[in-house]
């Protein structure tokens, strides 16, 4: 099929002896695991639970340490918790890691003064420094992805289940360099009002002893399904699931904007697996598009299978989502709508990629406005952030302006999300999911109309 953003390896043995080298490595996900998220991403369909998805824009091998991960987890914990209480019902937890590598590009090069070198794909691709050797496509990226996948999510899986998600932790998710800031207040107000429940709880019987959603958690991972070799080369069989297959390097994969063709390689990879999976909806699709889209990827039209990601940018969100949402409403498609704030929004200011904090929110707003408008469900958000204290996307709590984005800028891609503004933005969604929910209902006639 013909297929886009495909890196040109100048060594094919190299990459099919890789290939056969991956297709013989353990899955990292289970087909039984890929399922139950199906049915949690159902539930999201009908409005019975909340979508988090975050993580890094771009994973990177350099920043590979525990407590990178960890502190992304922590933050993920802490806007679910938030969301939780915001929306009464449960969140489920979709890392953006474990896997996340392959970055689809808008020029094949960059150019740097005189010199244009092949643009950074991710780790699992190529170098991000600006050199030719960097530059170079190299087949043996993909087995230290793969390792580096595999101890992440060994780890993020311990995290889950081992006692670091134990609600009774939820003070300890609070990060040091968040502490002072007034989010962290109402964060700690929050999880004072958790503490009580526990006791309460636990004063009827229910503790983290006898209670394993007290305990631990579910948490799922995903990535753009990009890389097409490495993906199909992990793509196994399921023992326990007769006649399906899954890609086995994450519970949940992604179709990115600009490799969703109808006819070409990437949806014709994930139309053939049976995990629950993703695509992006920019504002360049058009309704028939969509329309055939979904039924491609989703002809037994099952709830959860697919998750629609919509990122318009904030000025777009109305004239492009809502022709969209009524027309796979009307259809009576099964899917679940998600909000990426980020990716419509990008600019570039002081020389940095950056998002400002007010137009993501902005944008958030919108979908939930649309969605309530169509009557359809706003099923999650969608969103690039990091533990780590990090200055890409200007605005919130601390105003960051374009003048601050060079004191830490770490990204490998996109700008992130730091620890705080993430806060600020569960808070913000927290109170539209509460709003919307106590809205009334619209009476017939209007809705009719
Ligand atoms: C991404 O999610 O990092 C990405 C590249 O998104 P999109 O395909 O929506 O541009
Ligand atoms: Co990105």
């Amino acid at each position: 099929m013909p297929i886009r953003q495909v890196p040109d390896y100048t060594d094919p043995a190299a990459l099919a002896a890789m290939e056969a080298k991956v297709a013989t490595f353990p899955p990292l996900v289970f087909a039984g695991e890929c399922e139950r998220l199906k049915a949690a991403l159902a539930e999201a369909a009908k409005g019975q639970a909340f979508v988090l998805q975050g993580g890094d824009c771009a994973e990177s091998f350099a920043e590979f340490r525990a407590d990178t991960i960890r502190d992304t987890f922590k933050v993920l914990l802490q806007m679910a918790v938030v969301l939780t209480f915001g929306a009464g019902m449960p969140v489920v937890k979709l890392g953006r890691m474990a896997g996340q590598f392959a970055k689809p590009r808008s020029s094949d090069v960059e150019k740097v003064g005189d010199e244009t070198l092949p643009s950074y794909r991710g780790d699992i691709i190529n170098g991000a420094a600006f050199t030719e050797a960097a530059r170079l496509p190299d087949p043996a990226r993909m087995e230290f992805a793969y390792l580096q996948s595999a101890a992440t999510l060994n780890l993020l899986r311990a995290f889950a289940t081992g006692g670091f998600a134990d609600l009774h932790q939820v003070h300890r998710w609070n990060l040091d360099f968040v502490a002072r800031s007034p989010l962290s207040k109402q964060y700690e107000g929050l999880a004072a009002r958790i503490d009580e429940t526990l006791s309460f709880m636990a004063a009827c019987g229910m503790n983290s002893d006898n209670a394993p959603q007290i305990r631990e958690t579910a948490f799922y991972t995903s990535h753009e399904s990009l890389l097409l070799p490495y993906e199909e080369a992990l793509t196994r069989e399921a023992s326990t699931h007769r006649g399906k297959t899954y890609a086995c390097s994450a519970h949940f994969l992604w179709i990115g904007d600009r490799t969703r063709q109808f006819d070409g390689a990437h949806v014709e990879f994930l139309r053939g697996v049976a995990n629950p999976i993703g695509m992006k909806v920019g504002p360049s699709m058009e309704v028939d598009d969509l329309l055939r889209l979904t039924e491609i990827l989703n002809p037994a039209n099952e709830a959860g299978r697919l998750t629609l990601i919509a990122r318009m940018g904030h000025e777009k969100v109305e004239a492009k989502l809502t022709p969209l949402v009524r027309a796979v409403k009307a259809a009576g498609r099964q899917v679940v709508w998600l909000c990426d704030p980020m990716h419509g929004n990008t600019t570039t200011q002081a020389g940095y990629k950056t998002r400002s904090f007010d137009a993501i929110l902005s944008e958030v707003r919108r979908f939930f406005d649309v969605m309530a408008g169509e009557g359809a469900v706003a099923g999650g958000v969608h969103v690039e952030m990091t533990g780590n204290n990090v200055t890409e996307c200007i605005g919130g709590a601390h105003r960051l302006t374009p003048a601050d984005l060079a004191a830490n800028y770490a990204t490998f891609c996109d700008p992130r999300l730091n620890a705080e503004q993430s806060l600020e933005l569960a808070f913000l969604i927290a109170e539209e999911l509460k709003a919307h929910r106590s809205r009334p209902e619209r009476p017939l006639v209007q809705a009719a109309q």
